[in-house]
């Protein structure tokens, strides 16, 4: 008897002992936080000296990632993308900066031996010189499910890729698998192994070569992307985006991610990240907005929840809705000066004499309602952005089509949490100050 009553507590101290030890054994217990950088932060060197705030928040209103992703041809303006990561890749670790997208799925990188490399804002890793990188046969399986299949090549065969986004910007090369490592915003070292990447040998504008990039963080889904592998990221950006000095803004990979707050359904289609918008209420009323509008009914419909977006891009008739709201509320008081963002693509954004801070005092915030209980809160400075010192413009803009894409504006000031294979999308309204590290 006496002897049974000791096995028993004997074996429940191990278990207790070793529990902990056990959940360490997966991977590194640490969190994967990074700090992001701004685009247009003095520490970018994708900043442009010579640019005027007016100029760069008009570029920045602009920035969108177009529709429709076939895995490899992603079709986005990653140099105008507005936030970078810094990590490094191989051993020697070599720092890169890159651009990340949720709408493609590739992480590449500039990579000698190099047709069309420029050393302007990282340095260019050498796979010849890192004991750490490892070739993917064309014949292999991450190499066929990673792209569509080469028929025509064998296993002493490199596994070609070809990157394609907007405007003629690309990158081709081989992909092949490295070592990465993070630098994590409490300073510490997270090592990333056998991670698939793009050994880009030819890289910015294929056609002409005076548009470079240094490499673009994919975290977009498919089978063999980092995204799919970590099945958990989030991000919190802060302050408001076009402010680049604002320093908490925070990218988390993998396990860490924070997943709380409330969720809506999260569909990957076509690589895309999709969600269901039930509604808008502008303060306690709806403006009339059939909710069908925000249905998918096919290729390049629907809701897409984008970090490559900033303005948020609303089918015209919910648009028009939201728009005449804002317009009754503020026509008594304001003076309405619209301005053209892009005479090429004649957009023009709706903007009004006055400022955030001062004329928009009590103006409701709008909400956007998703399926399940998520919502976003959109208060004046995730609405509104003051483009000049006496003129602040409407941060949601007309798309032809049927596809609405909510920008970062919209989600300041949100923890957004990807929680692929859960399906979930969460948001949480927070200070990404407060965010642990
Ligand atoms: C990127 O990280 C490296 C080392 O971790 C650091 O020296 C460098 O300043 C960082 N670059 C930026 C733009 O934050
Ligand atoms: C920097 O900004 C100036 C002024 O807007 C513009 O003319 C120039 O083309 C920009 N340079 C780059 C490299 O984008
Ligand atoms: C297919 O593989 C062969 C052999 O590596 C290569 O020459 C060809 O360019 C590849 N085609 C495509 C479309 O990647
Ligand atoms: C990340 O940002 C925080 C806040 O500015 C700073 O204290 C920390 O040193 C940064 N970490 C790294 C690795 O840059
Ligand atoms: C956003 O940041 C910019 C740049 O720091 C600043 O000038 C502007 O006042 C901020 N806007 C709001 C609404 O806080
Ligand atoms: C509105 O602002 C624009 C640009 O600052 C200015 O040219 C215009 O005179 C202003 N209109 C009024 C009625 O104040
Ligand atoms: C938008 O949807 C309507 C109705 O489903 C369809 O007729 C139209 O072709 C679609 N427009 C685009 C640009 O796909």
């Amino acid at each position: 008897m006496e002897q049974i009553q000791f096995l028993f507590i004997f074996s429940f101290t191990i278990i207790c002992l070793s529990s902990p030890i056990i959940r360490a054994i997966p991977s590194d217990p640490r969190r994967l936080v990074l700090n992001l950088t701004h685009r247009d932060s003095i520490h970018s060197a994708y900043h442009n000296r010579s640019e005027d705030f007016t100029t760069r928040l008009k570029r920045t209103m602009q920035i969108r990632r177009t529709l429709s992703t076939t895995d490899i041809e992603a079709d986005l303006v990653p140099s105008n993308s507005l936030f970078l990561v810094n990590f490094s890749i191989g051993q020697p670790p070599i720092p890169q900066l890159a651009i990340m997208d949720t709408g493609s799925s590739l992480l590449w990188v500039q990579c000698q031996p190099c047709r069309r490399c420029s050393n302007q804002y990282s340095p260019i890793y050498d796979s010849r010189s890192s004991s750490t990188y490892k070739v993917l046969p064309c014949t292999s399986e991450d190499c066929i499910s990673s792209k569509r299949p080469n028929t025509s090549c064998t296993s002493s065969d490199p596994c070609s890729y070809r990157q394609k986004y907007r405007r003629g910007v690309g990158s081709k090369g081989n992909l092949a698998k490295e070592q990465l490592s993070f630098r994590t915003s409490d300073d510490g070292l997270i090592v990333l192994h056998d991670v698939i990447f793009g050994c880009g040998s030819n890289n910015g504008d294929l056609q002409r070569s005076n548009r470079l990039m240094s490499g673009v963080f994919g975290l977009g889904y498919l089978r063999t992307s980092l995204a799919t592998r970590l099945a958990k990221f989030s991000y919190c950006i802060g302050g408001n985006v076009s402010d680049p000095s604002y320093i908490y803004n925070k990218l988390v990979l993998g396990d860490g991610a924070g997943v709380e707050g409330d969720s809506t359904r999260l569909e990957v289609i076509d690589g895309d990240y999709h969600v269901l918008l039930e509604g808008i209420s502008v303060g306690e009323e709806k403006p009339p907005i059939n909710p069908n509008i925000f249905r998918r009914t096919g290729r390049d419909s629907g809701v897409v929840i984008d970090s490559g977006s900033v303005s948020t891009w609303m089918v015209k008739e919910g648009y028009d809705a939201l728009f005449n709201k804002v317009q009754s509320l503020l026509n008594p008081w304001l003076t309405q000066s619209s301005i053209q963002l892009d005479p090429d693509l004649d957009l023009v954004a709706v903007c009004y004499n006055g400022t955030i801070n001062q004329d928009l005092e009590g103006f409701p915030t709008v909400t956007f309602h998703f399926v399940g209980e998520a919502e976003l809160v959109l208060d004046t400075s995730s609405l509104f952005a003051q483009i000049e010192p006496d003129r602040f413009c409407l941060a949601v803009l007309p798309i032809d089509g049927n596809q609405t894409i909510i920008g970062l504006m919209a989600q300041q000031n949100y923890n957004v949490a990807y929680d692929i294979n859960e399906k979930k999308l969460s948001f949480l309204r927070i200070d990404c100050q407060l965010l642990e590290d």
